[in-house]
């Protein structure tokens, strides 16, 4: 039978009329409603010529593409059993099985070679397509699995690329190409994603960008070591792949064992990156898992943040910490995380990870008195740790050197090393830990750091077993919410996403940087889920100073958050930061809730980005002015993901001072206070922009006006 997926313009079409893998004829635009006749009628028509010098089949990429249907790119699947090493995989369809309306499970045997595959598809009623495969060694002899990938095909029109790289604090940083002959293979052997993450990779059409386009892009849903590509064959197919990325003799499955991949996340639009935004962030706020204040629709939102690493660092002391949640609570914050330099020994960065026992020499009654006064201040409170790791320099480490990973001579990175989570011991130990402290204290919120690459162990078992810490920790205490922070961004992957409820999008809070880095995030998480602080005025991780103005525009975009000694701060600008937190709470329902757009800029040094609610009757945007514009008087502002038929109000909106400018005088519009227009002339047109110098960023509300009666 030939399967027809639909979802909300996406359409997936599935060969499986056997015997062999089947086939997948289409992954894109939804093709409308077609009859079982008309879909065979498709399916043979799929079939391509047979080119010279080539296999005697017709090349049709299959769900588990291997050398058995004469395809020469990348296989679905590699791996030997001792003895058997060269045999080809000849899988034959046993069933496919509707799982729901949109789901399939598609059933495999190869029976001479003692294999078993299940594919599970499902396309969800965003349109966003999730595919794993699950092997079963059904022979009497362990398989060596070297890697199972989900493939799946773009067409040829797709010829430019877009995936991410970067660095500490500088992650997500974008990078182009075409879709050439060959390979572009990203791989990730950190034990985490990395902040050098392909992240996305998404094959579009020439010149795609934001609002235009036909996209399509993959992620998987893992957070350890993984390889994702893109291929174009000599041939003429096209494919983007991704897998996780197996040691040698990593996965050995012993008879009768199985293996699943992650999933592969797979999504399509024909509006540009924010259509891929459009169908991902709905579906992600769709997790039934996803239990934060906050979630979409949920007016309590998640709380502001008060993290207190660039405030104070290691020194704490509970005069000043108590000192600085009390300014917090006067500007509206709404949540205290003592960040790292709590538990016993950590007067650094060089020791005490691993023992995760509140510091009697700085805490005396242990955390009551400050967590106290944090709660008394109205305030809830969380807390930093960093279970994956462990210091040399440490109890733990002393009392039991089996337990970290590694050898001898293996280098510390941090000053530290990593715990072996698939130690049953060692696991257990640490689960009683976290369990002892969120049962000792009334903590809200845990931020769970990971601060270096494994480097030693193994990535897949590590991965299960965070996982299953992670699901513990939730299970045993579901109303803590969890942060996941890797050296800021290292770790955002929608593996660990389904399990927690912010990530820390980056350790810079330079607003420059940060201006891209959630950009770029954004296109996949949801911003609800970016953690985004105003730093201080001189960012600790650049050395830039930065308006308080350009700061709170960047820091509005997300899970709003201070990372600043606000002891230190004027009373002008602590007025400034409670007004920006007020304006943030009433915005909040809509930026957690609504779309993201984003208008294709002709200058990059000037973008223009928003939210814009579901019902399209509100909005908000930002001008942001990274560099100088190269013209005098730049492009228009555009606004995107407005109602064309309905009138708008467009009016400034000031944070922490008017934004500097270059201009004698402001464009009429800006003069006048705001406009009305309808949403059409706001999208085609646009309004004059007004000339902001670099570094910073206009602040705009979009409403809806009545229509008269
Ligand atoms: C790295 C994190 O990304 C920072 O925010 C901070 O929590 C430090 N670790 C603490 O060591």
């Amino acid at each position: 039978m030939v399967h027809h997926l639909r979802a909300a313009g996406t359409g997936f079409v599935l060969d499986a009329r056997g015997p062999g893998v089947p086939v997948i004829v289409h992954w894109g635009g939804d093709l409308g409603a077609l009859s079982g006749a008309e879909l065979a009628v498709l399916a043979d028509s799929a079939v391509p010529a047979i080119p010279p010098s080539s296999v005697d089949i017709p090349l049709r990429l299959s769900l588990l593409p291997t050398a058995m249907e004469g395809w020469s790119g990348r296989p679905g699947l590699t791996g030997f059993r001792v003895g058997d090493g060269t045999r080809p995989l000849d899988l034959r369809l046993d069933l496919v099985r509707p799982a729901g309306q949109l789901a399939l499970a598609v059933l495999l045997t190869d029976a001479a070679a003692g294999l078993d595959l299940r594919t599970d598809l499902e396309l969800t009623t965003q349109g966003v397509l999730r595919v794993r495969h699950t092997l079963t060694n059904t022979g009497g002899s362990a398989f060596e699995l070297g890697s199972l990938d989900v493939t799946l095909p773009v067409p040829d029109r797709a010829a430019e690329l877009l995936d991410f790289t970067g660095l500490w604090s500088h992650e997500r940083r974008p990078q182009r190409g075409i879709l050439g002959q060959g390979v572009w293979s990203r791989e990730s052997r950190h034990g985490r994603p990395g902040h050098d993450d392909a992240f996305l990779t998404i094959a579009g059409t020439p010149g795609f960008g934001f609002r235009a386009g036909e996209v399509w892009a993959t992620h998987l849903a893992w957070s350890g070591d993984k390889h994702t590509w893109a291929e174009r064959s000599p041939l003429g197919a096209a494919t983007l792949g991704s897998g996780e990325l197996l040691a040698p003799g990593e996965v050995s499955l012993a008879a009768g064992e199985s293996y699943s991949s992650p999933w592969t996340v797979a999504v399509y639009s024909a509006a540009g990156l924010d259509g891929l935004s459009a169908r991902l962030h709905p579906w992600i706020r769709s997790w039934s898992t996803l239990r934060a204040a906050g979630a979409a629709g949920d007016p309590a939102g998640r709380p502001v943040v008060l993290n207190t690493w660039e405030a104070v660092y290691f020194d704490h002391d509970l005069p000043t910490l108590s000192r600085l949640a009390e300014v917090a609570a006067r500007v509206g914050v709404e949540r205290f995380v003592l960040d790292d330099g709590w538990f016993t020994g950590r007067s650094d960065d060089r020791r005490a990870l691993g023992d995760w026992f509140v510091d009697p020499a700085t805490w005396p009654e242990g955390l009551h008195p400050l967590i106290d006064h944090v709660l008394g201040a109205g305030l809830d409170f969380g807390l930093w740790v960093e279970p994956e790791m462990v210091s040399l320099d440490s109890d733990l480490a002393r009392r039991h050197p089996d337990w970290v990973l590694g050898t001898d001579g293996s280098p510390t990175w941090r000053f530290q090393r990593v715990l072996d989570l698939d130690n049953p011991d060692a696991f257990a130990w640490l689960f009683a830990r976290l369990d002892a402290l969120l049962t000792e204290y009334p903590i809200s919120y845990l931020k769970w750091d990971h601060n270096r690459d494994l480097l030693a162990g193994s990535a897949h078992r590590q991965t299960a077993a965070l996982y299953r810490l992670i699901d513990a920790v939730r299970a045993a205490h579901p109303q803590v919410e969890i942060e996941s922070c890797a050296s800021g961004g290292a770790r955002i992957d929608l593996g660990i996403l389904e399990r927690v409820d912010r990530v820390w999008t980056s350790d810079t809070n330079d607003p420059l940087e940060r201006q891209l880095i959630q950009r770029y995030t954004g296109v996949l998480v949801p911003p609800e889920y970016l953690g985004g602080h105003l730093g201080a005025a001189t960012a600790h991780t650049t050395g830039r100073t930065a308006d308080l103005g350009f700061r709170l525009a960047t820091a509005l975009f997300g899970s709003a958050g201070i990372e600043w000694n606000l002891t230190e701060a004027s009373e002008a600008e602590l007025d400034a930061i409670a007004d920006w937190v007020a304006r943030y709470k009433a915005l909040r329902p809509l930026l957690h809730s609504g779309t993201v757009v984003h208008a294709d800029p002709s200058d990059p040094a000037l973008e223009l980005h928003g939210v814009v609610s579901a019902d399209r009757s509100t909005g908000v945007f930002a001008y942001v002015a990274l560099a100088a514009a190269r013209a005098a008087l730049p492009a228009p502002l555009r606004f995107p993901g407005l109602d064309p038929d309905r009138s708008y109000r467009v009016a400034p909106l000031t944070l922490g001072g008017a934004p500097r400018t270059v201009q004698d005088a402001p464009p009429g519009w800006l003069a006048a206070g705001g406009i009305t227009l309808p949403g059409s002339v706001l999208a085609v047109i646009g309004l004059p922009a007004p000339l902001l110098s670099p570094e910073q960023a206009a602040l705009y509300t979009v409403d809806l006006v009545p229509a008269p009666h």
